[in-house]
């Protein structure tokens, strides 16, 4: 950030209880509409450091404008974004492109360039962002690389990798700058159930070895009910609900239920943990004695 007074500087660090605070990203009373259309009502949260911070809700609802309204790729008609208690919404446009080199961004679909390398495309933002030499910027890449699992794959163009391996190549490409902030668009869209809890996992021992504060648009319910410590459900535009992954399962509310546990068999499987909470089945039943004689192969 920009900041002529050191003091100033230091006295936005601290939010109204006079703690200093890193990385925190706050939201308050976003409002944005397209000509008649309201798409976000009043949304208010606190996206967590160190955390997996999760939007979900039904296609529509508004997860992906809401997320280009905190990186600044959507202006909200109305409200306030504050990134580690400075305000974002008032940072003149050098402020803000300091703030967004901060800032990761694996987009709904990876949006890789096709016609350049997985190396080209993860040393874009080092091109960009830098003046590091072509060396320095290699081993860079190839450390990002390392860390999604996917070395020596260097060479090879978007097209000829599977869908799982361009998230990864994605997820590299928003870790290269070494965020603070990093946001995830549907990171498991079209993926199997297995690769997506693999991208799933990556994304939150990533999120947890460099303490940064994530976003995660989804409506994966495998994502929620894994990843979900902070989570806001919006419906038609509005803040819903929020809680984390144990509270959905003691959610009375109808709208969440119905969106996470959509089919019976789920609502079946919320009662029974439900039930287990309560003490009121034992949790370390012996499934394989319970179901003897009653195995399928
Ligand atoms: N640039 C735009 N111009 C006009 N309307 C838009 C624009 N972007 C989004 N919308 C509208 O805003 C609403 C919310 O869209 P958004 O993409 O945020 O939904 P979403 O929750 O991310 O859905 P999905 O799960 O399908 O990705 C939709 O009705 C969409 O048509
Ligand atoms: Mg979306």
């Amino acid at each position: 950030m920009i900041f002529y007074n050191p003091l100033k500087y230091l006295e936005s660090k601290k939010n109204s209880a006079g703690w200093r605070i890193w990385g925190m990203i706050e939201f308050k009373n976003i409002r944005k509409s397209f000509g008649e259309k309201v798409v976000l009502d009043d949304v208010s949260h606190v996206m967590e450091t160190g955390k997996a911070n999760l939007i979900i809700g039904q296609s529509g609802s508004g997860k992906t404008v809401l997320q280009k309204c905190l990186v600044g790729l959507f202006e909200p008609d109305e409200g306030e974004i504050i990134y580690d208690g400075m305000s974002f919404t008032d940072m003149n446009v050098d402020e803000r492109k300091e703030l967004r080199q901060q800032i990761g961004m694996l987009f709904q679909g990876s949006a890789l360039f096709d016609s350049m390398t997985v190396e080209q495309n993860i040393m874009f933002p080092l091109d960009m962002f830098t003046k590091n030499n072509f060396r320095d910027k290699l081993k860079r890449v190839n450390e990002v690389l390392a860390r999604v699992n996917l070395e020596g794959v260097n060479k090879k163009y978007p097209a000829e990798l599977s869908g799982g391996m361009k998230k990864r190549v994605g997820i590299a490409r928003a870790i290269v700058l070494n965020p603070k902030f990093l946001f995830c668009d549907e990171p498991n869209s079209g993926l199997d159930p297995q690769t997506s809890m693999v991208i799933d996992k990556l994304i939150l021992d990533i999120t947890r070895e460099f303490n940064m504060t994530t976003v995660i648009n989804t409506h994966d319910m495998n994502s929620v009910m894994e990843m979900g410590e902070n989570i806001i459900y919006l419906f038609e535009g509005k803040k819903e609900w929020t809680g984390n992954k144990k509270d959905i399962i003691f959610s009375k509310n109808e709208r969440l239920n119905n969106f996470i546990f959509a089919s019976e068999f789920l609502q079946d499987a919320k009662d029974m943990r439900m039930l287990e909470a309560k003490g009121k089945i034992s949790d370390d039943r012996d499934m394989d004695e319970l179901l003897k004689g009653d195995k399928l192969d």
